[in-house]
């Protein structure tokens, strides 16, 4: 029997549209999820809608619905949202459904025969937002500590779970689990928190009616965070199908937000304790997606919309950049800049470009079939890449994992620079076979680790490198020599197009000298100016050269070789000898104007002209301040 792994997410209130934070933890789950398939292990991803409670009963009445019409609506456009994103779930369980509601009261029976449950008087706030009690004591100038919206003041009888017995039972667990509160800064927290003494806890209400009737006392409905935990068991199948709930439960990992990290590591397996069911093994907190320095959130209204993202930029890219961006449990800003640079310089760039160069290289090289090899320069890493992401995605450490694959693709795009493949084409070298077989050995392994990651990137490296679809590759796969020699590529598409954005335009624009009585600057006239089309026209991008080498019979020129992120070199004759040494000179990045008609100069074809400032005295060449990917286009 494979290993089993069950992963949950938060179930989400049906109240409004989900946005970009949401995503966040599902995305975060999925590729979870789908790693340990990749590993073959038999997985369990489960996710939902919590349904029940004030706040939806509110939302409700506020634009005339029923509850149940109104999260039916809002579940439909949930349930479609994890389709637009490839969530891979296996469940989705929503509280309103049968199946949860007899798991629900069943529970409360248990509570109350194990002695945990009494009846008694709740007064002291409540914070419907979050679906929280709280003591005089904790609120913050009057405010829910938890979102800093306002509490209300409540006082009615209500069923009480002994939480208070269960605090040394919880801190002896967590001591002797160090796993099961991650990361450590949130097992702290939650240590210190149950040392100050846990109150019991009110576990129903009795001043609305949207949730599950308590079968002892009818006119009770559950408090809708036990009705909410409880989905857990219940999608694993308590009390309904005991070999597929011993099968599944506990959960490896309830993946959570930081701020619901008391309710899974406090109160749930205070519960499951009183339930005699095994605890999940781990809780994971992760950080917030925040826009500005606020958290985003639906009652602050500063929402990013995940559908509008896939629509402009692929699902691909909403999703790595997801991944990718922040170190998985920090805090991190979301911007829609910070998703444009990671598609255009990771996806686009590094690994758009590692892909269209290979296979280039092996179609003009080769005729398009993948050589046999000897020796090979990239196992070593590719190996140790599997390991890393293995490694690191044990620990939930999802941006860290991304990164090693990335570190990969920037290894095979230097290993092209280094190798320079091109010459050893030209010189006949056998190593040729060797160079292309690594790079196009090495894409298939970057495309099937980033098959948790990325949905369609992965197909398309597999079909382009001649193998079909990658769907039914799985990690062992990833063993380096899994590629036949004989293979044809089939050279495709850009699998990530550049983003250009309108930004790029206004950045443009303010290139043109800007005219002002008395500008002491040389002022263009008018019909000097050029119009920012044909500025576009002009196609500039950073270059590396490789090698410079003097023109014969011409001592001003210098025949340069450059690096433009292309599949070969370009040369360029420039007249700059009197200026450089030529061995002085590989490596220097320059700025090419790359669309330039070719010309022949002294018997030598030349492919661009690079820029340069000239005075009487010096002439240097243009390079960007920082090193950048060669084919950079400079705007
Ligand atoms: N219904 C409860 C959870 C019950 S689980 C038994 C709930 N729902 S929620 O709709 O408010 O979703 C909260 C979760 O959504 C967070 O814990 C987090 O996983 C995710 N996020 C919501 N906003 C987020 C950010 N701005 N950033 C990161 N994650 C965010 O709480």
């Amino acid at each position: 029997m494979p290993e089993r792994f069950t992963i949950t997410t938060p179930i989400y209130y049906p109240n409004d549209r989900l946005h970009i934070g949401h995503a966040y933890t599902t995305v975060a789950a999925d590729a979870l999820a789908r790693f340990h398939r990749l590993r073959g292990e038999d997985v369990f991803f489960v996710t939902g809608t919590d349904e029940h409670g004030q706040k939806i009963e509110d939302r409700a009445g506020k634009v005339g619905k029923t509850p149940i019409a109104y999260v039916d609506e809002i579940v439909a456009d949930i349930r479609d949202l994890w389709q637009v994103l490839g969530i891979s779930h296996d469940d989705f369980i929503r509280t309103t459904e049968p199946r949860h509601e007899r798991v629900v009261q069943e529970v409360f029976r248990r509570l109350e025969a194990k002695g945990d449950l009494y009846l008694s008087q709740y007064e002291g706030w409540y914070c419907t937002p979050c679906e929280s009690f709280w003591v005089e004591g904790k609120l913050v100038d009057g405010k829910c500590p938890s979102c800093g919206g306002p509490v209300a003041r409540l006082n009615e009888e209500s069923y009480f779970f002994r939480l208070s017995r269960y605090a040394e039972p919880l801190l002896k667990y967590i001591e002797s689990n160090p796993e099961f509160i991650q990361p450590v800064s949130r097992r702290n927290e939650m240590v210190q928190f149950i040392r100050q003494g846990l109150e019991d806890l009110s576990v129903s209400r009795t001043s609305f009616s949207w949730g599950i009737p308590l079968p002892q006392d009818p006119r009770h409905i559950a408090y809708v965070w036990v009705d909410a935990l409880t989905n857990y068991i219940t999608a694993c199948g308590y009390l309904q199908d005991e070999e597929r709930f011993r099968r599944f439960w506990p959960a490896d990992v309830h993946l959570v937000g930081k701020e619901i990290v008391r309710f899974h590591a406090v109160i749930w397996p205070a519960i499951l304790l009183s339930l005699d069911l095994p605890l999940p093994k781990v809780v994971y907190g992760h950080g917030w997606l925040l826009l500005g320095e606020q958290k985003m959130s639906k009652s602050r209204g500063n929402v990013i919309d995940p559908r509008q993202l896939v629509q402009r930029y692929g699902r691909d890219a909403v999703r790595y950049y997801l991944l990718r961006e922040v170190p998985f449990g920090a805090d991190g800003n979301y911007t829609e800049d910070a998703l444009i640079l990671r598609t255009n310089v990771d996806l686009a760039n590094d690994l758009g470009n590692l892909l269209s160069r290979t296979t280039a290289m092996l179609e003009r090289f080769t005729g398009g079939t993948i050589p046999a090899s000897g020796r090979s320069s990239l196992r070593q890493q590719a190996e140790e890449t599997v390991g890393r992401v293995e490694e690191r995605l044990a620990r939930l450490q999802v941006s860290d994992a991304v990164a090693a694959v990335f570190d990969l693709v920037k290894r095979a795009n230097k290993y092209i620079e280094e190798e320079a493949p091109w010459q050893l084409h030209r010189a006949g070298d056998p190593r040729l076979g060797d160079v292309l077989y690594d790079l196009a050995e090495s894409l298939r392994v970057i495309a099937i680790l980033l098959k948790p990651f990325l949905l369609d990137a992965p197909d398309a490296i597999f079909r382009q490198l001649g193998l079909g679809g990658a769907q039914d590759a799985s990690l062992a796969d990833a063993a380096w020599g899994g590629l036949p020699a004989g293979t044809q590529v089939q050279r495709g598409e850009p699998i990530f197009p550049r983003i250009e954005t309108e930004r790029e335009g206004e950045a443009a624009a303010t290139k043109a000298p800007v005219k002002s009585a008395g500008n002491t600057l040389p002022a263009n006239d008018e019909a000097d100016m050029i119009s920012i089309d044909e500025f576009q026209r002009l196609d500039l991008r950073v270059g590396t050269i490789l090698e410079a080498t003097p023109v014969k019979g011409a001592d001003r020129l210098l025949q340069l070789t450059v690096d433009l992120g292309e599949p070969e070199p370009r040369t360029v004759v420039s007249g700059i000898a009197e200026y450089y040494r030529p061995d002085a000179l590989a490596g220097t990045q320059i700025v090419l104007v790359a669309n330039l008609q070719p010309a022949k100069i002294r018997g030598v074809i030349s492919h661009g002209m690079i820029l340069a400032g000239k005075t009487a005295q010096v002439l240097q060449i243009v390079s960007p301040r920082e090193p950048l990917p060669p084919g950079t286009q400079i705007k």
